[in-house]
């Protein structure tokens, strides 16, 4: 028989993204407008540890949907990698008298929630990252905020690029994913698009290519990097050296992880939060939340966290087809 619950707990874990607030308010206010009981866990599953937990209203939430970062704060927490960590985690929910906890955050902080369901603890997780990098999910909250947020400095680097005529290489956030370059590359009609998954560090490829793009007319070149591949400064200096042409290296690093959500973060948070709390409701532990095919839909952690995603063949030669 399903455990009844009456109590919820909350947390965002890994890495901060704008939205985030937006799936606490949900989550808060699905959770009281169904009868539960909320409490607010600080600072990831550091803050389990530490019971930095607070009882949560629906007020307590008011303002926030507009607001990025986390109200509850985030971390990184190696203690709740160990077993002994873990047990202590679900021991100290049983404490507090929580019957299960929303996870928002990425593959890693599933992965936390998966040892908690493990513990007798209900849980459920939402997909909140800029990177975009989680396979059972077409959309992760933050990824919209943080591409527009990219697009809009690029585009303003794009102004004194041609401006100088220059060639300016843009490094955007992703260590591990290219999502966030490919968007850029695209809609800001960059001529080279730099990504992990696809990188074979040729350099000597993009230097024929920035000649021939000036010999073709092009004022300026910009090449998107993600962070994964990084070393935009070297490269800068390197480019410069055999082509003549003046290169700058521009980092935008944090600035894509701050701000106000997009309204389609800001969308998909609140509708992720509430779902997340109503199939807790129904009975469901150790899911996590995604949107497919114009659905929200729930996986089995497990199964959610074995699924593979990589970047579109098709999309990537678009983006070349597009920067002649
Ligand atoms: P993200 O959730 O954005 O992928 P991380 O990978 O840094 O970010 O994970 C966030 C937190 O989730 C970690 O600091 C740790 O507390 C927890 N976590 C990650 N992997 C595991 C694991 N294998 N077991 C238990 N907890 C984990
Ligand atoms: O996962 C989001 C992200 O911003 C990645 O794009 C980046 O590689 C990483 O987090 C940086 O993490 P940290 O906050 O630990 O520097």
């Amino acid at each position: 028989m399903a455990k009844e619950i009456k109590t919820i707990g909350v947390l965002t874990s890994g890495g901060d993204a704008p939205g985030m607030n937006a799936a606490i308010r949900a989550v808060v206010r699905t959770a009281i407008a169904r009868g539960l009981k909320v409490k607010g866990i600080k600072k990831g599953y550091q803050g389990l540890l530490n019971e930095e937990i607070i009882d949560m209203e629906a007020r307590d939430v008011s303002d926030m949907i507009q607001r990025g970062g986390t109200i509850l704060g985030t971390a990184r927490c190696l203690e709740f990698k160990t077993e002994e960590g873990q047990k202590k985690g679900a021991e100290i929910c049983k404490k507090h008298g929580i019957d299960g906890i929303v996870v928002i955050g990425g593959d890693g902080s599933y992965r936390g929630a998966q040892k908690l369901a493990q513990h007798g603890i209900n849980t459920v997780g939402i997909p909140g990252t800029i990177d975009l990098d989680i396979a059972c999910t077409e959309y992760t909250i933050g990824f919209d905020t943080a591409v527009n947020t990219a697009m809009q400095a690029i585009d303003k680097v794009k102004d004194t690029s041609s401006s100088h005529e220059r060639c300016s290489i843009i490094e955007v956030m992703g260590r591990n994913a290219g999502y966030i370059a490919l968007w850029c590359g695209i809609a800001n009609g960059a001529e080279d698009i730099l990504l992990p998954e696809k990188y074979d560090f040729n350099e000597q490829e993009i230097i024929n290519n920035i000649i021939s793009n000036r010999k073709r007319g092009k004022t300026h070149h910009i090449i998107v990097n993600a962070e994964g591949i990084g070393h935009s400064t070297s490269m800068a200096r390197r480019i410069e050296a055999a082509t003549g042409i003046e290169t700058r290296a521009t980092i935008l690093g944090y600035m894509q992880r701050g701000g106000r959500p997009t309204a389609k973060d800001r969308y998909y948070a609140s509708i992720m939060g509430a779902y997340a709390v109503d199939i807790m409701l129904e009975g469901k532990t150790n899911r996590v939340v995604g949107y497919q095919h114009g659905d929200f839909v729930d996986f089995d952690i497990e199964e959610a966290l074995q699924m593979q995603k990589g970047i579109n063949e098709y999309e990537y030669e678009v983006a070349h087809l597009l920067a002649i």
